[in-house]
């Protein structure tokens, strides 16, 4: 069932593929990459190897760092015997640079494919393949993608990055595997209906890891879930940490919490400590009930250890960035989008949108508002993910959302209506939404649709 998914339910690529980004750039601020993907072993503990894909024989792969508009040519070659290609998940870039198989051909094994884009906001982003997603992810195809503010002035979105004393990112994500490293065969009713979980818990690809902070430093993670499925209800021990950021960049001003969830595909920005000497810290995943068949209760997915005390520079402004709303949050909506799970004869379950799988969703005009009831009637969550647009949640139930923020994730508990606002700027062509549970979207729970002028 995992062999490739993507046939037919969708619009073929559009004519306008095309365009200037086919092109090499003149700006001789170009920052070139060479990726590769190919098969890689895996050690994720001592002794344990898995048999996965990695990108230059790396998991995750290397973490692409770059500054806000500045431009970057990623030349990616398949060394895979299957196509592949690469989506960069919350970048908003031309649709031909999206990576999906709406907006070109998949990459065959042996063949190159240039992406070129100027990311043009910064913040904690990832890439990752979007064909065969459920094997691929799951083999260790996945990396970092950060950009760092130019501390230019953007329309509307000047931020005042925080001083740290230090950055780290961290991405999760787990393996079902045995202790030998193999792999759990893929597919299944069970795995169908919960999204593949493993109990092989990683951050950056180790299970397990002991991170270090320095006693009095304040620290700036960037987190990343990169799980096919799980959740992860982040929890450092119970102690406070702030928040900074989310899916789009920073928000407004940091706000104190305890835990923080990260359905998959989500990221979060945090500042941790400062901490005394001596101090171990679990790094866990508090439990967390999706309605899964498997229940979860807090799992460790690392140890932080304060180190001995360091002097810090750190200073955090209280106010980081102004987040104008796009709309009122009393807004009327203009679009349903229905996520159902339905019990299928052929199937066991399908996972629709608006009654389908692989729906053809209406256009939306560039310039034109939206504001969409995001509907989740399944008594399961699935994390909606919006492709090259980042969006505001403007109501959960009814309800404002904690701080503003800007997304391309975000959580539907189960029987919920999400209201979201987001604005088709000028970069028509094929668009999608999905749920970000890979095997859920392997069903077809998903939605494609056109951005035109
Ligand atoms: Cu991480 Cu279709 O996306
Ligand atoms: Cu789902």
């Amino acid at each position: 069932m995992n062999a490739h998914h993507h046939h037919g339910h969708h619009p073929t690529a559009p004519a306008s593929l095309g365009t200037a980004t086919d092109q090499p750039s003149t700006d001789p601020r170009t920052v070139r990459i060479a990726l590769e993907a190919r098969e890689t072993n895996w050690e994720v503990a001592p002794g344990v190897t898995i048999a996965g894909f990695g990108y230059n024989g790396q998991v995750p792969g290397p973490a692409i760092e770059l500054t806000q508009g500045v431009p970057v040519e990623i030349q990616f070659t398949n060394r895979l015997s299957e196509p592949t290609l690469i989506h960069w998940h919350g970048l908003r870039i031309p649709a031909a640079m999206d990576g999906t198989d709406s907006t070109q051909k998949p990459v065959e094994p042996g063949e190159t494919f240039t992406y070129r884009f100027t990311p043009p906001d910064a913040g904690t982003f990832w890439y990752h393949p979007h064909a065969n997603e459920t094997e691929q992810l799951e083999k260790g195809l996945y990396g970092a993608f950060i950009v760092r503010g130019d501390d230019q002035p953007g329309i509307g979105r000047q931020q005042i990055e925080p001083v740290v004393d230090r950055e780290q990112t961290l991405i999760f994500d787990d393996v079902n595997a045995d202790k030998q490293g193999r792999l759990a065969k893929f597919g299944g009713f069970r795995e169908r209906h919960d999204g593949r979980e493993g109990d092989i818990r990683l951050i950056n690809g180790k299970a397990e890891p002991e991170l270090t902070i320095a006693a009095g430093q304040i620290e700036r993670w960037r987190i990343i879930n990169a799980s096919s499925a799980r959740y992860i209800r982040f929890s450092l021990g119970g102690a406070t940490f702030r928040i900074i950021g989310t899916d789009g960049g920073l928000i407004e001003a940091p706000v104190e919490v305890t835990e923080v969830l990260l359905p998959a595909a989500d990221r979060v920005e945090i500042l941790v400590g400062p901490f005394e000497e001596g101090r171990t810290l679990t790094i866990d995943s508090l439990r967390y009930m999706r309605s899964t068949f498997k229940r979860r209760g807090k799992e460790s997915f690392g140890t932080l250890v304060v180190g001995p005390a360091k002097p810090s520079r750190a200073a955090i402004p209280a106010r980081l960035r102004t987040i104008e709303p796009l709309i009122d949050s009393d807004a009327k909506p203009n679009r349903t989008v229905t996520f159902k799970v339905a019990p299928s004869l052929r199937r066991g379950l399908d996972f629709l949108v608006n009654g389908e799988m692989h729906h053809n969703d209406q256009p939306v005009k560039v310039g034109e508002l939206q504001v969409w009831d995001v509907v989740n009637v399944s008594l399961m969550d699935h994390p909606f993910h919006l492709h090259g647009f980042f969006f505001q949640v403007l109501a959960i139930n009814g309800k404002a959302p904690a701080f503003r923020s800007w997304e391309d994730v975000v959580n539907l508990p189960p029987r919920s209506t999400v209201r979201i606002a987001w604005m088709p700027e000028d970069r028509p062509g094929s668009w999608m939404y999905h749920c970000h549970i890979l095997e859920h979207h392997e069903a077809g729970m998903m939605g494609h649709f056109e951005v035109v002028r």
